[in-house]
């Protein structure tokens, strides 16, 4: 289920491209998205990784630990959708660099409707 390795690289580029900070991945599995994308934005910057499987996450957490990534990762549990609707009532509108949505496909027009608000202009 992990991300093609010529994606991930596609992925790392455009966060490299413009400089993202901000960012939200829905669909963490064992984290290998997660982890390129920990090592492609700053050392300050932040990811918002979002899975209802914790114990996917738990296997690839000692190569994220190893790259010395984890404080850039607040991960959380719960479906994604609702996540998203609260991050909107909470004012995080226009306030994340780049998504990257990969689960649940059925539900990507949902998930592409918040993110066009979630999302700055040109993210
Ligand atoms: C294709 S995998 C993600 C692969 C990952 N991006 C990578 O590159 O390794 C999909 C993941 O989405 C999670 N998932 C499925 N439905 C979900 C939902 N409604 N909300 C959040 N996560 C969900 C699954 O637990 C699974 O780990």
């Amino acid at each position: 289920m992990a991300t093609a390795p010529d994606a991930g690289q596609l992925i790392s580029m455009l966060l490299k491209l413009i400089n993202a900070k901000k960012t939200i991945e829905i669909g963490v599995y064992t984290g290998y998205s997660l982890l390129l994308t920990a090592l492609s934005i700053p050392s300050d910057g932040k990811i918002l990784a979002i899975d209802v499987n914790r114990e996917s996450y738990e296997i690839g957490l000692p190569v994220i630990k190893k790259a010395g990534v984890e404080h850039k990762i607040d991960f959380t549990e719960p479906k994604a959708l609702p996540v998203l609707d609260q991050l909107l009532e909470h004012g995080n509108a226009g306030s994340f660099d780049f998504a990257f949505i990969d689960e649940d496909k059925l539900n990507y027009k949902n998930y592409h409707e918040r993110m066009m608000k979630l999302l700055k202009v040109g993210g």
